[in-house]
């Protein structure tokens, strides 16, 4: 098969890039962290000083050619008036930004061609929170990652050198926010393999993943 797409969705740091990251290299074929069209657009909307509640400004700003997404090895890039600003929207404050952002129709409605766009002849893996149910419904393999608030937070923490309470603070809260809104919540695409990987090494999810994927590709 020369095409396919592979959804992994999930909450907060539930492991969904890193998986995608390693399952990209693992089956050759690009991948993409959907959160970074609503991070990009969060941090884009902070410089240029936009209400973060005006849905239709931030729906305009969603299209606008002076930010882009580019797919890479190890991160989704963005890029603001040509310059690289992954690492500042990758922080976890973009992250609770682009929470808020996101519960507005107008803007999930703008950003869906620009993520579907992204798909090349060489296959996706996408993760984030509607890639199964509403961005690639017609995936050919949906999985959900799951793991407790805990072993989130604390994975979160280790990554950006801040403290646990902190970061499980601030990821109820975007959990709340992601389950809760009216357009696209996050939830359990219908036909997807759930994966709880509380107590599981990466290496020990890619491998199943893998599997699930070697018997399609
Ligand atoms: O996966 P992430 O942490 O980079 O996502 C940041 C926020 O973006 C997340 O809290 C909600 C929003 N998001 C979304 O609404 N839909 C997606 N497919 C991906 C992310």
């Amino acid at each position: 098969m020369t095409s396919f797409v592979i959804t992994i969705d999930g909450p907060a740091a539930s492991g969904k890039s890193s998986v995608s990251r390693e399952l990209s290299k693992r089956l050759l074929c690009p991948w993409v962290s959907t959160g970074s069209f609503y991070r990009g657009l969060g941090y884009v909307a902070m410089q240029m000083k936009v209400d973060l509640k005006d849905e239709r400004k931030l729906a305009e700003l969603a299209v606008s050619d002076i930010w882009s997404v580019h797919l890479g090895v190890e991160k989704t890039h963005v890029y603001f008036r040509g310059q690289d600003v992954t690492t500042e929207v990758h922080q976890e404050q973009a992250g609770t930004v682009a929470s808020q952002i996101s519960q507005y129709p107008m803007v999930r409605k703008m950003l869906l061609e620009p993520q579907r766009r992204v798909q090349s002849h060489r296959g996706l893996i996408a993760e984030g929170r509607d890639c199964g149910s509403v961005v690639y419904p017609y995936a050919d393999l949906k999985v959900y990652l799951t793991a407790d608030s805990e072993h989130r937070a604390r994975r979160r923490a280790e990554e950006q050198g801040m403290v646990v309470e902190e970061v499980q603070k601030a990821q109820k809260t975007r959990d709340h926010q992601d389950l809760s809104r009216q357009t696209a919540p996050l939830q359990i695409p219908p036909g997807a393999q759930v994966v709880d990987t509380s107590h599981l090494t990466l290496l020990e999810v890619v491998d199943y993943v893998e599997g699930l994927a070697r018997s399609f590709l």
